[in-house]
């Protein structure tokens, strides 16, 4: 095995042994939801940089499957929306994690009327070989390990993530990004584990998702995350990480390429009642449209003075135009 998945292991091995609340901390607050109550060292152990629960991806009893369980908060959220036997199936390779988990959710079954722990599945599985059917997945999620993978190995987890999602099923992602990383931080293995210095470019980790093959991407949120600085780290500049919310859609891919949102919107407001850009995206007079990043290149090119494109807010998370 290589060395740096080996010192993975091993930080969350003890990260499973003794609770290190902080690690991966955001500020995405936790869900509040009726009847959902997080036992303390669930809570405690939330390893996430951002939430992949989102209750629109949830609907018609999906079945789950949720890589790198951490302490199962997520886990838990997640069957709230998929209350049935094996609705969702979490993987992790830390036998000390998968115990940690197991335990906690004794706990939430203590606290949550509504929770059976035979709703959660949890057993040994690899990000990079996943022991699940082809297309047997409504949504796949995981927060904050593929950060950790190299080069290879994130394209490895992404293609076994495609593998196993259903036609239209969803990969939500939340992950740091960063647009800088000096080398000697990148190689340093427990920085790596610790989701501090495996980041890619928010374009080149949105370029690794859909080069496996995802049709539609929608960037749902974007936050500070953590600030890597020379008095603390070996770095001689500042390095601004930030954490992002993705969903992959496992869409067919469009011939002009992928559909990517990242919270461009159109608006058109001359003197017809709509404007119509013959390639599916009518704008109705003064009414806002969301649009793809594809689509918003192609409009600015028309160079018109009446429609207004809008920044990229980096939190969409619904509607669309392709
Ligand atoms: C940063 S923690 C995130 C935990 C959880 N997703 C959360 O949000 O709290 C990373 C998790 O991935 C697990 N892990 C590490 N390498 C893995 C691999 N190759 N396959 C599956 N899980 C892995 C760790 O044991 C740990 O539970």
């Amino acid at each position: 095995m290589k060395t740096y998945l080996e010192t993975t292991k091993n930080v969350y091995k003890e990260a499973a042994l003794t609770p290190d609340v902080g690690l991966c901390c955001t500020t995405t607050p936790v869900w509040q939801l009726p009847e959902l109550s997080i036992p303390t060292k669930m809570l405690q152990m939330n390893y996430g940089c951002g939430s992949t629960v989102h209750p629109r991806d949830l609907i018609n009893n999906p079945t789950i499957l949720y890589v790198g369980v951490g302490g199962g908060m997520e886990l838990l959220q997640f069957s709230y929306f998929s209350r049935r036997k094996g609705g969702v199936i979490g993987l992790d390779v830390v036998d000390e994690m998968i115990n940690a988990c197991n335990e906690n959710m004794q706990d939430a079954e203590k606290e949550n009327a509504w929770f059976d722990k035979s709703f959660i599945n949890v057993r040994k599985g690899d990000a990079l070989c996943l022991p699940v059917e082809d297309n047997s997945i409504d949504v796949a999620a995981q927060n904050c390990l593929f950060n950790i993978f190299s080069h290879a190995d994130l394209k490895k987890a992404l293609k076994e993530m495609y593998r196993v999602l259903k036609p239209h099923g969803r990969l939500v992602l939340s992950d740091p990004v960063a647009e800088k990383m000096p080398e000697q931080l990148k190689v340093d293995e427990t920085l790596r584990a610790l989701c501090l210095s495996g980041s890619l470019p928010l374009k080149e980790y949105i370029k690794m998702i859909t080069d496996v093959g995802f049709g539609t991407v929608e960037i749902r949120a974007k936050r500070p995350y953590r600030v890597l600085s020379p008095e603390h780290y070996n770095t001689n500049e500042l390095i601004f990480i930030e954490s992002v919310e993705v969903c992959a859609i496992k869409d067919p891919m469009p011939e002009d390429g992928p559909c990517v949102f990242t919270g461009k919107s159109a608006i058109y407001y001359g003197s017809e009642e709509f404007f119509d850009d013959t390639k599916g995206h009518t704008l109705l007079l003064n009414q806002p449209l969301a649009i793809c990043d594809k689509t918003a290149e192609a409009l600015v090119e028309l160079n018109r003075d009446d429609i207004n494109i809008s920044d990229s807010t980096f939190f969409y998370d619904g509607g669309g135009c392709c």
